[in-house]
Order: structure tokens, then sequence, then C-alpha cells
């Protein structure tokens, strides 16, 4: 099947991005949020991520209005139908993401591809809840979606080849690399990734150092662009807390539980930068450690 129309459910922090990059490659993109209010933000925040551009000169308010223009927002979830293909990127959590899909399974026809964002979930246990697996993939973007450029294509063992290669075709469409990957929870980055961060809020909790040390010891000595405590700020504390929380009920291995602290900052509501405090406080010009955190 050509794909022309991407449907996307959910317009947060990795739904926009998504939205914003099949726009910028010349796909129609219909985006689906709960409510008016969280539609009306999410895309502010594609508004505002081209604002800049523009002011930066590194494209034409012609070319922001262009892309702004293929893009619809909807609070409903049967106005995704036309898609070819759909892109879910809802609030990580299994039963909601469910829920999703047996709506969606009821309201697409049944060669619409559909791709999961998940970072942690099982894609076999999503695409089960429909009658599509051979045409369920995952498509696993990264934060920011428009910098970040690589996609993790992942097969579940319903997957069909077809669908699979239809799936990888449409991520390099978007610019992006695509590697393959099969449906092990974490695939390969966040297998990798996901016991580092939580190594960091450890030594955190235990005192090894602070936030600032932390970041500064990993950037300056192994070359991350970013420490691992601001780069948790940026991927959201909640997030990688259902994601620890996923992976660690998967393999029952500590290095994949998440640290008390972890749970202490996400019940307190710092989710990082996208609620202005985590590991750092946004509310001034620049952030700085925040406070009472050990
Ligand atoms: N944050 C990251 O760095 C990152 C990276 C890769 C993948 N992911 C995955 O992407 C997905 C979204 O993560 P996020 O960071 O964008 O979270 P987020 O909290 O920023 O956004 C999730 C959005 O989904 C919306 N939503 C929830 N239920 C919905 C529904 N039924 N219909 C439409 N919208 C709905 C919420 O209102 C919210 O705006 C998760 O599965 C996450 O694991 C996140």
């Amino acid at each position: 099947m050509q794909i022309r129309i991407v449907g996307v459910v959910g317009c947060g922090l990795m739904g926009s991005g998504i939205a914003q990059v099949c726009a910028e490659s010349g796909f129609d993109v219909i985006v689906r949020e709960m409510s008016e209010e969280l539609l009306k933000k999410g895309l502010g925040r594609i508004d505002s991520f081209l604002a800049k551009s523009v002011e930066k000169g590194k494209i034409s308010a012609e070319r922001k209005a262009e892309v702004m223009s293929r893009i619809s927002g909807t609070t409903s979830l049967e106005a995704l139908a036309p898609s070819h293909i759909v892109i879910e990127a809802a609030t990580e959590n299994l039963e909601a993401k469910r829920e999703i899909y047996k709506a969606l399974d009821a309201a697409c026809p049944q060669g619409t591809l559909f791709a999961s964002n998940t970072s942690s979930l099982s894609i076999t246990e999503l695409a089960a809840v429909t009658r599509r697996g051979a045409r369920f993939v995952g498509l696993h973007f990264f934060n920011p979606v428009p910098l970040m450029k690589l996609v993790e294509v992942v097969r579940s063992p319903l997957t069909s080849a077809e669908a699979f290669e239809e799936a990888f075709a449409f991520a390099k469409a978007l610019g992006k690399t695509p590697i393959r990957a099969n449906d092990k929870t974490g695939f390969v980055v966040n297998r990798l990734l996901v016991p580092y961060l939580l190594d960091a809020v450890r030594a955190l909790e235990e005192g090894v150092g602070s936030v600032v040390d932390i970041d500064e010891g990993m950037r300056l000595g192994c070359g991350h662009p970013m420490g691992p405590l601001t780069l948790l700020d940026f991927v959201g504390l909640d997030t990688t807390f259902y994601i620890a929380n996923i992976m660690f009920d998967e393999f029952r291995e500590k290095r994949f539980a998440p640290p008390p602290l972890l749970k202490r900052m996400v019940q307190a509501g710092m989710f990082g930068r996208k609620s202005g405090m985590g590991f750092y406080d946004y509310s001034a010009d620049a952030p700085k450690p925040s406070q009472g955190l050990v």
C-alpha cells in the first residue's frame, strides 16, 4: 500500500515530533489527542519548534506554513480511519494502549498498518488485541524526534515480512535511519540505556556525587553529549519509571528496577523538562540542580 496519510495517536512529547517529521516529509497527518486543550498544547509544540527554525533561518516562514497545513487535529479515534498507517504514541500504559488498539482496529480498514512507538511494552501483546497481527509493527522513534536519526523497526512473531518492509521503507521516507529489532522488551537501545540511567539515579542516591558531578563526569569523561540526569529530564521521569517497571517485570533483574528516588520524584510530579522540574529546576532561564533530592 502506498502511504500518503499518517494517523498519530497522542500529541505529547513524541507524538508531536512524529506528526511534525511526517508532515515535513510530505505526508498528510491526522493527530488525535484526549481533549481540545491537549491537542492545542501538542500542536502548539510543533508550531513553536518550527517558529524557532524560522528564527534561526533554517526554514522559511512559507515552509513552516506548508508543514503546519498538512497537520490536522482531532479528539476522535474514528477520524483516523482514512490513514494508511497509524502510529500510536500515547502514554506508556499497557491497558490504555490495548483500549486504543481495540478501538482503532474497529475503526480502520483491514489494510491499515498499525505501529506503536512504545519503548518497552510488547508489540506482540499489543498486536494480539487486534485482528491484524500481520500488519502490526513497532516504530520506535527517539526524542527529540525532528533531530534524532534513529528509528527501531520492530517485528513480532505475527508481523508479515511485507508489512515489516513497508514500515522500514516508511522510516527511510521520513529521512530516518532504521534498524531492525525483534520484539524483546527495550529492543536494542533501551536494553542498554535504561540500566545506565537508573544507575545514575542510584549513584546520586548513594551520594557518589552531586547532580552536576554525575552529569559532568559522563559528559567530559566519556564524551557523551549530555549527562544521564539531564537526559532523564529530557526523556521524562514518569516515562522512564514506566519503562523500568515494565523491563523489571519482564527480566526480573535488579539493574532494571526503578530506584526509590525516581519513584518519589514521579510521585511528586517532578517529570523533568515537561513539568518544569526534575533533576534540574527549569523555572529560571538557566536550569539549576533541584533542591532537596537526596
Ligand atoms: N519520551 C521519550 O523519550 C520516548 C522515546 C521513545 C518512545 N517513547 C514512547 O512514546 C510514547 C509516548 O511518550 P511521550 O514521552 O510522548 O509521553 P507524553 O506523556 O509526553 O505524551 C503522551 C500523550 O498521549 C496522550 N494520550 C493518552 N491516551 C491517549 C489516547 N487514548 N488517545 C490519544 N492520546 C492519548 C496524552 O494525553 C499525552 O499527551 C510512550 O509509549 C513512550 O514509551 C517515549
